[in-house]
């Protein structure tokens, strides 16, 4: 890493000043995972708004800079760009059912920034994120198919780990196991991969004598499908995990941490998947999605991930995509 990268300011912008992209920014400022956050809606006063009231907080956090408006050249120069703009999930709806409107954001957008930003990475959150990350994908041309990706499945896999973890009363830290395919309903648990310690998560035994029989893995992978639809039904909106998990993954990039994480990328081959965006786990690093990991998967986990393409390809088709 040369000094100049190391001293360069690095700024972050985030699309979108709705519940997730201000819990994305409180989530950066909090963390430090940026010397600049930049905030943009096209909601002049609602934007204004939340930049002051995160400035008035810099004080008690590691230090950044906090600016924002209407005009999308305020993400000029971005190192990275999070898009959280779009229509959320009513009570009840289901993530794909908001790509028609939010597939035609995207597209406009996805130029736009990059004109603004020519170098940025850009990290789609807006649902349905799968498509919404092929549409963007699409819009720019394939070179930059390792620089555009997708929040994924990396906050479904931390639903999971968490899960995981309260059932056998062990560290979430000591769980390994992910959610792949679509970030939404067709989504599936790796159980034939999943460790705890090491220890195939089918085998372990928590201190207390608790284990992951099969009925126990299929509560938990209901519970995180559900998850998102639960928290909507009581709060309205799901933010502060996603907030989190974004700013953990804006970190991981400009950091160059080469961590593996389920994000959403435009697959090319690997289990036989292409012409789609889904999660499976990816290297992640300064470049954005870097090489998608052949994870051994058993054949039904195959067959669940093959289905979750295909109702993916459904919704792109639907589309013209
Ligand atoms: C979530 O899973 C709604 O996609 C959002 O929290």
């Amino acid at each position: 890493m040369t000094t100049a990268y190391r001293s360069r300011k690095k700024k972050v912008s985030i699309v979108g000043a709705g519940s997730v992209g201000t819990a994305i920014a409180y989530a950066c400022l909090i963390r430090g995972s940026a010397d600049v956050l930049a905030l943009y809606d096209t909601n002049a006063a609602k934007v204004r708004a939340e930049v002051l009231d995160l400035n008035h907080g810099t004080q008690f956090t590691p230090p950044c800079s906090v600016d924002g408006g209407d005009d999308i050249a305020v993400t000029a120069g971005s190192d990275l760009v999070v898009v959280t703009a779009g229509a959320k999930q009513k009570p009840g709806q289901s993530r794909l059912e908001l790509a028609a409107v939010n597939v035609k954001i995207v597209q406009t957008l996805t130029e736009q920034l990059l004109s603004q930003s020519p170098e940025a990475i850009i990290l789609f959150v807006s649902n349905p994120v799968d498509i919404a990350t092929y549409a963007a994908v699409q819009a720019a041309g394939r070179p930059y198919r390792h620089r555009i990706f997708g929040s994924g499945t990396v906050l479904d896999t931390a639903r999971l780990r968490f899960l995981m973890a309260s059932k056998l009363g062990v560290a979430v830290e000591n769980v390994h196991a992910f959610i792949v395919g679509e970030h939404g309903d067709s989504e599936i648990p790796l159980w034939s991969s999943a460790t705890i310690g090491g220890v195939p998560a089918t085998a372990f035994v928590g201190p207390s004598g608790n284990t992951l029989d099969s009925a126990i893995r299929d509560e938990v992978a209901t519970a995180v499908v559900q998850s998102a639809y639960q928290i909507i039904e009581g709060k309205g909106a799901t933010n502060l995990a996603i907030g989190l998990s974004s700013a953990f993954m804006v970190e991981v990039v400009l950091r160059d941490e080469q961590r593996v994480l389920p994000i959403s990328t435009l697959q090319n081959g690997v289990h036989d998947l292409e012409g789609v965006c889904l999660s499976l786990p990816t290297l992640v690093g300064g470049g954005g999605a870097g090489r998608v990991l052949e994870v051994p998967l058993s054949e039904g986990e195959r067959e669940g991930l093959h289905a979750s393409a295909r109702a993916l390809r459904d919704v792109q088709d639907s589309l013209g995509l």
